[in-house]
């Protein structure tokens, strides 16, 4: 109770702070690359969902009450989405969009920037955009289906999901640094940075879907699953129409061996930040995880939440053990597998998880005293990342309103309430995949 009130007078301080604030600066200054100015201030559509939503996350921070985030009323300027907001990412010169063949020479970066007079600093929305064509020419697709949809103004179609040795720059560096945390490069220095993201420098790098080619030909649509680990999987019988999908995300602490029926078995992509791997080890060791999903066909995909993910990552691509930090000597073979390679590792740009902070998720935490620690949850990126990289997306096991009916995870043994952290905003997040499903621009899997 006493953490309660310290909190809304925290809110009512620092959002009266921050008004006096935005009354008076004129933010985030003109950047000196090639940019495109929106010509309106973005909005943003909050959750008005009380209710909210579910996948895993690491079993940091958790909250002892699960009702004691008060959200601050909606500020001034969130104003809603605009549907018929620029497209900035298609402005610039691009000749070889449309053919689908490029797939070889790195792509056309640029950035495209947002920032309205009136956002605070850390928001920076401003973001690299790059010229990767499309896989497929699937006609019913999410990019096309999305701008006729309330998501149309914040969607950018063209923002990079993944960073790449491409994108390391001393004046990358320079604009990066200003974010902490998972929305910017705030903790790294450059020569970390160069020796760790040169090794992402190939297709697959800068390809969440790399092996689509292999896999399939241009006719068909891309199908995706995106598997969280919510307790609503329990019994669902989801195994089969999970594993039917070209691709099948999963996070964090996913058990699959013993739960095939309900959450099938294939990985092709793992979602984790080392943090909530190392976590979910620890945590869920009892219930038999025992590390990340391996199989040829999956690829492991960083969200850097810290200079750990980068060490992490640089080890594994090289076959060394982890130089230093907090996962020193440990071999990364070990979560991975020995095959693992710079192939079958990409990271998120931290631009792409400031853009879904900003833009899909801004939540009421972002004028608390928690604001640096907070980002979207793992499944969360997972889930969106997929709604950015496929044509059409299917979730499971994300968090739905009747979240109470179900345990935390679809494989604990006895009933757990679902955990909300101090970092995540889950009732936000759940209240965003409902508006997705509406949109028709995901197929979320609810108990019937
Ligand atoms: C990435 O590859 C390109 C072309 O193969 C090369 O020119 C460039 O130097 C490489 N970048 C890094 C950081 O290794
Ligand atoms: C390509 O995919 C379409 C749609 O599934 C299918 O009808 C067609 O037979 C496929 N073509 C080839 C060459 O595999
Ligand atoms: C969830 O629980 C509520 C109350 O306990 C009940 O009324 C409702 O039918 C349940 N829903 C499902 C889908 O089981």
């Amino acid at each position: 109770m006493a953490l309660h009130r310290r909190l809304v007078v925290g809110v009512v301080a620092v959002g009266s702070l921050l008004c006096v604030y935005m009354l008076c600066v004129s933010l985030d200054g003109p950047l000196s690359w090639s940019m495109v100015p929106f010509r309106h201030l973005q909005g943003f559509i909050r959750g008005t969902n009380e209710s909210s939503s579910r996948d895993s996350e690491e079993p940091l921070d958790r909250e002892t009450s699960r009702d004691q985030w008060t959200r601050p009323p909606p500020a001034a300027q969130h104003k809603p989405a605009e549907n018929n907001a620029p497209d900035v990412s298609k402005s610039s010169s691009r000749t070889d969009e449309a053919d689908g063949t490029r797939t070889k020479g790195p792509p056309m970066l640029q950035l495209v920037q947002a920032d309205g007079p009136t956002e605070p600093p850390f928001i920076g929305d401003t973001y690299m955009s790059e010229d990767i064509p499309p896989l497929t020419q699937c006609p019913d697709n999410i990019r096309s289906r999305v701008t006729k949809t309330a998501f149309g103004g914040r969607f950018l179609e063209h923002i990079a999901v993944l960073q790449w040795a491409g994108h390391v720059t001393p004046e990358q560096h320079q604009r990066l640094s200003r974010y902490p945390g998972a929305h910017g490069w705030g903790e790294l220095d450059y020569k970390t940075l160069v020796e760790t993201l040169s090794v992402l420098n190939s297709t697959s790098s800068w390809q969440l879907l790399d092996d689509w080619p292999d896999r399939s030909n241009k006719s068909e649509c891309i199908r995706c699953a995106a598997v969280g680990n919510g307790g609503v999987l329990k019994g669902s019988k989801k195994g089969k129409e999970i594993d039917a999908h070209h691709y099948v995300f999963r996070t964090n602490g996913a058990i699959i061996e013993g739960f095939e029926q309900d959450v099938g078995s294939r990985t092709t992509h793992y979602t984790f930040s080392t943090n909530t791997m190392m976590n979910s080890m620890r945590a869920y060791a009892g219930a038999g995880f025992r590390g990340p999903p391996q199989s040829k066909e999956t690829r492991y995909v960083f969200l850097p939440d810290h200079d750990r993910d980068y060490l992490m990552m640089k080890a594994a691509a090289t076959h060394r053990l982890v130089e230093r930090g907090r996962e020193k000597d440990k071999d990364p073979s070990r979560y991975f597998g020995e095959d693992v390679s710079a192939e079958k590792l990409k990271m998120y740009h931290p631009d792409f998880l400031r853009y879904l902070r900003n833009r899909f998720l801004r939540s009421g935490i972002l004028k608390t005293r928690y604001k640096n620690m907070y980002r979207p949850s793992t499944g969360a990126v997972m889930l969106l990342a997929a709604l950015h990289a496929c044509d059409q997306v299917s979730a499971y096991g994300f968090m739905t309103p009747d979240y109470r009916n179900y345990s935390d995870h679809y494989y604990d043994s006895t009933y757990h309430p679902v955990g909300f952290f101090a970092n995540h905003d889950m009732r936000m997040e759940m209240a965003l995949w409902q508006q997705l499903h509406q949109a028709g621009l995901i197929r979320l899997y609810m108990h019937a």
